[in-house]
C-alpha cells in the first residue's frame, strides 16, 4: 500500500478528485493546508482522512515554514506528496527532499503561462489551446518532469471563469490518472523526461478535449 500526503491551499477540488478516485493499492494518509480556512478541509475530514494546518503566517521566514511543513508531512511516512492547489513557492532544501515523489498540477500547459492567473494570459495572448499540466516537482517555479498534460480549446467568448472552468474539470481527470501511474510503479525519469513503463500507454499521456463541434461539417 502507497501512502499519500496532499497538500492544499484552498477548495481542494482536486484533492477531491484524487479521494473519490480511490485508486487501489493507495491511502491517502493526509491532507495537509497553509490556511486555516481552506475549503477542502472539511471534504478530508468528513471523509475519515486526518488533516493538519501548518499556517505559513505563524511561521517567520520561507525555510522556516518549509521545515515545519516537513516535519508534518514525514510523519505520515508518505511514499507520494501531492501539491493540489498548494499556492506557496518552496524552498530547494524543500523540493530535494522529496525529489522523484513530488506531483503539482499546473493550469497551464507548461511550459506556457507558468505562475498565476494563467487563464488571463491564455486569453490575452490569444492561444488555441490551453490546459492543464501535472509534473514532478523541481526547483524551478512551475517546472519539471511532464507527467500528463490535458489540451483544452479556448472558444470564441471566452471569460476567464468560462476557461478556467473547462481546464478544472480536465485537471480532476489527469491529477488521478498522474497518481495512479506513480502507484503503480509506472512513472519513469528518463534523460529528464518521464516515460511509462509500458510504451503502447504512451498515448495517453497527452489528453486532447475537442471543442464541441470538431468534426462537424468537415
Ligand atoms: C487548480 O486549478 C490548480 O491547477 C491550481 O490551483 C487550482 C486549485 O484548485 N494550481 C496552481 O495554480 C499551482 N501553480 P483546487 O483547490 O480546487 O484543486
Amino acid at each position: 500500500m502507497k501512502s499519500i500526503v496532499i497538500l492544499i491551499s484552498g477548495r481542494g477540488s482536486n484533492m477531491e478528485a484524487i479521494v473519490r478516485a480511490a485508486i487501489p493499492g493507495a491511502r491517502i494518509a493526509a491532507v495537509i493546508s497553509n490556511r486555516p480556512g481552506a475549503g477542502g478541509l472539511e471534504f478530508a475530514r468528513a471523509h475519515g482522512i486526518a488533516t493538519m494546518v501548518v499556517d505559513h503566517t505563524a511561521h517567520s521566514d520561507r525555510a522556516a515554514f518549509d521545515a515545519a511543513l516537513g516535519a508534518a508531512i514525514d510523519m505520515h511516512e508518505p511514499d507520494l506528496v501531492v501539491l493540489a492547489g498548494f499556492m506557496r513557492v518552496l524552498t530547494d532544501g524543500f523540493v530535494r527532499r522529496y525529489e522523484g515523489r513530488l506531483l503539482n498540477i499546473h493550469p497551464s500547459l507548461l511550459p506556457s503561462f507558468p505562475g498565476l492567473h494563467t487563464h488571463r494570459r491564455a486569453l490575452d495572448s490569444g492561444v488555441k489551446v490551453h490546459g492543464a499540466t501535472v509534473h514532478f516537482v523541481t526547483a524551478e517555479l512551475d517546472d519539471g518532469p511532464i507527467v500528463i498534460q490535458a489540451v483544452v480549446p479556448v472558444q470564441a467568448g471566452d471569460d476567464e471563469a468560462a476557461l478556467a472552468a473547462r481546464v478544472l474539470a480536465q485537471e480532476h481527470r489527469i491529477f488521478p490518472q498522474a497518481v495512479r501511474w506513480f502507484v503503480d510503479g509506472r512513472l519513469q525519469l528518463e534523460d529528464g523526461r518521464v516515460v511509462l513503463s509500458d510504451a503502447v500507454a504512451q498515448h495517453g499521456m497527452a489528453l486532447v478535449v475537442p471543442a464541441p463541434d470538431a468534426g462537424a461539417g468537415a
